[in-house]
């Protein structure tokens, strides 16, 4: 149904929790409309979720559209400004949201200054609710379909959102040898062999204050970094080497590939003009007792960083028990406020009944 097809004025309310999630392989360097210059890979969670509800109004013929946004309960003109200039960039691929107000109210299930990256979870929440207003608006799609266009407009807002709207496993980015892979949104990941089904992850939060160079600052200086060609070529054969691994059970490549591209991407940083630092005394005191830990007791677990100070420990859901007692006794004392986040992966988005 095309836009000029609606005549009369509609209303409605819409809702998606969504979760954030942690890349495998790093996303780090981008160029205009956030194509990325090497394809990533990562787990979607599952306690770490947006949560996002709009009422919507469409108004055909009146081309003056209200929106309202409230983070968690309060209105946030910051946030706010944000997510205005987020709609006004995706309305000529949802034409019809130049005649919807929209009413938008949003919060996460975790601490907002616990450093995780919200981006992910909130522009895949707010994606979701906005292709579904538009499947209410012209007729249902078919489940690809919705998926890869909610996963497309999340991408518009925020990279990593794009991986977010699929349950497991994502990919994001043209890759050699998956047929459907593509820049313009993530597809799902499925092939991987049941060792790999139930992860933990674990987030060792080293520090909650706000990034001091922000995702979108760092990617910009991927730009001039000397050494970004040679990383997006490592990133390319790193997801190859981890295909490989993880459709095999290999949890020693498993964790050897993950843990070098945690390191790289930092490596990244520090290499950049300027070069800057994002971990603490802290996080390496983390990755150090992990490494010593995994040599010692031959558990299966391993080490990811995000572009903050925080560790994500993955590990097999069946070492749980060893590896909890571990957090305890040895890593929590680097957190701070032994802040830790015990998530998992999980089945993905969840629409909210409203
Ligand atoms: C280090 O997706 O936050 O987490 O596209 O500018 O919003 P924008 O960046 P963002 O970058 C994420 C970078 C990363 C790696 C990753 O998630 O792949």
């Amino acid at each position: 149904m095309t836009q000029r097809e609606i005549s009369s004025p509609k209303s409605g309310t819409v809702g998606w929790a969504c979760p954030s999630n942690i890349a495998l392989i790093k996303y780090w360097g981008k160029k205009p409309i956030q194509i990325p210059m090497n394809p990533s890979l990562s787990l979607t969670l599952t306690e770490a979720r947006t949560l996002t509800k709009i009422n919507y109004k469409f108004h055909p013929g009146n081309r003056d559209r209200n929106l309202q946004f409230r983070f968690e309960g309060k209105e946030n003109p910051a946030f706010e400004e944000r997510i205005r200039k987020y709609i006004n960039s995706v309305t000529p691929l949802i034409p019809f949201l130049s005649h919807t107000s929209l009413e938008i109210e949003s919060e996460n299930t975790f601490p907002h200054s616990s450093g995780i990256a919200s981006s992910a979870s909130a522009m895949g929440a707010l994606a979701l609710c906005l292709v579904q207003i538009k499947e209410e608006l012209t007729g249902s799609m078919n489940r690809d379909q919705f998926w890869q266009k909610a996963s497309m407009i999340a991408r518009l807002g925020s990279g990593s959102a794009s991986r977010s709207v699929y349950p497991q496993f994502a990919l994001w980015g043209e890759s050699e040898g998956w047929n459907q892979s593509s820049d313009q949104y993530a597809i799902p990941v499925t092939n991987f062999h049941k060792t790999f089904l139930k992860l933990r992850d674990s987030i060792l939060i080293v520090e909650s204050a706000q990034k001091r160079v922000s995702s979108s600052a760092g990617h910009a200086l991927m730009d001039t970094n000397p050494f970004a060609a040679s990383r997006f070529k490592q990133a390319r054969q790193n997801l190859r080497l981890l295909q490989t691994a993880m459709t095999k059970g290999d949890w020693e490549s498993f964790i050897a590939i993950m843990e070098e591209e945690a390191l790289s991407l930092h490596a990244m940083m520090m290499t950049s003009k300027p070069g800057y630092l994002l971990m603490q005394p802290n996080t390496l005191s983390i990755l150090q007792k992990i490494r010593e830990f995994r040599s010692e007791t031959r558990h299966r677990l391993g080490f990811t960083l995000d572009a903050g100070a925080n560790v994500h420990l993955l590990f097999a859901d069946a070492d749980a028990t060893p590896v909890e007692t571990f957090i305890q006794s040895e890593l929590v004392s680097h957190c701070e406020n032994e802040g830790i986040i015990h998530d998992k992966m999980g089945p993905g988005p969840q629409k909210i009944t409203t």
